[in-house]
């Protein structure tokens, strides 16, 4: 019994005295191990005992065999959890990572401020196809096949495919969507598209191959020139924060009478002359005019009855004024230099 007691105090300091998992290992094998563990032997010896000793004996050795199990386990724990500490070593004074967030693209950005301002002004916001027929680019916009103005849209056309006898192309503006809107309502309407467009264009610091239009049109009974140069005046000064100065040149699009071209006083050196407006003091921003007659005649509304404005923006070039880009090809460079900018 002595015995007993000696093996368990000096088990008890081996383990307190073990410093690592393998320590504890040769402890157990010493002690608790199958065949040659002190205790074990112990325990294994009791039948040779005389009876009288043998529970006594017995009862103290599972005793001890506990006690040095559960010292054991224990010292394993703590040996385990302070190993962890060693290797996980936790600097909290060193900065955290930056996680990178997303954002949108500038051309996104003026989208969606382009779709707000309309939209607060009651116009309905929609999107059309980009691949169009020839009959909505061009014919139904008064331009019939052979049509001179038809150069200044040339696009790109999908080879041999036709679409209820007509060639489809991608579209080079919104105004087709100018008839799928009226073919299908009648007035009053108040429309704006914004969407992608293409055209086939040697590309340079101003013109690219791939670009974004916003369309917009009123047709009602008694729509004027003034209200077009209301809308587009709030549209123009809401969008750039500041009080702008309009003015409205004749121009030709076949799809309008009168057609105007509007240029906004340059905002870069407010008409002094600057390289943006090349020494003008006006920047050339849209085209605008009054929806020709015969493109209400196209959609089958009654004649006479309606006028109405029609407008085309590069979306481009209203990002690039507002946030002063100098070259429209930066828009679709994938550089991220560029991009992480907005
Ligand atoms: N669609 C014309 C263009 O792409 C712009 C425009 C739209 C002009 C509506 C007048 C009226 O250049």
């Amino acid at each position: 019994m002595r015995n007993l007691e000696e093996i368990k105090n000096k088990a008890l300091v081996e383990i307190e005295k073990a410093s690592d998992l393998l320590d504890l290992e040769k402890i157990w094998r010493k002690y608790l191990g199958r065949k040659k563990g002190e205790i074990t032997k112990i325990l294994r010896n009791i039948r040779n005992l005389p009876e009288k000793e043998r529970p006594l004996v017995g009862k103290k050795a599972n005793e001890v065999k506990e006690i040095v199990k559960s010292a054991i386990d224990k010292k394993k724990i703590k040996l385990i959890s302070q190993k962890e500490i060693k290797f996980e070593k936790i600097d909290i004074t060193r900065p955290g990572k930056k996680i990178k967030y997303g954002h949108f693209h500038p051309l996104t950005l003026i989208k969606n401020q382009v779709r707000d301002i309309f939209y607060s002004m009651g116009f309905e916001i929609l999107e059309g196809p980009e691949i169009e027929t020839d009959y909505y680019n061009f014919e139904a916009l008064n331009m019939p096949e052979g049509h001179p103005a038809r150069d200044f849209w040339d696009t790109f056309y999908l080879k041999e495919k036709t679409f209820k006898k007509t060639k489809l192309l991608l579209r080079t503006h919104t105004s087709p969507m100018q008839i799928r809107v009226m073919e299908k309502k009648k007035p009053p309407l108040r429309v704006c598209v914004i969407g992608k467009c293409f055209r086939r264009e040697a590309t340079d610091a101003s013109h690219e191959h791939t670009l974004y239009q916003i369309e917009g049109f009123a047709v009602d009974e008694n729509i004027s020139v003034a209200n077009l140069i209301y809308t587009l005046k709030s549209f123009l000064s809401n969008l750039f924060n500041q009080k702008v100065e309009i003015r409205l040149r004749p121009s030709y699009f076949p799809f309008v009478e009168p057609g105007f071209e509007l240029d906004v006083r340059c905002l870069n050196c407010l008409g002094k002359g600057c390289p943006v407006c090349s020494y003008t003091g006006w920047v050339e921003t849209l085209g605008c005019g009054m929806i020709h007659p015969k493109v209400f005649e196209a959609v089958d509304y009654p004649k006479d009855k309606y006028t109405g404005f029609a407008f085309g923006i590069g979306l481009d070039r209203l990002a690039m004024m507002k946030y002063k880009i100098n070259d429209i090809r930066w828009f679709h460079s994938g550089d991220l230099r560029f991009i992480r900018q907005f």
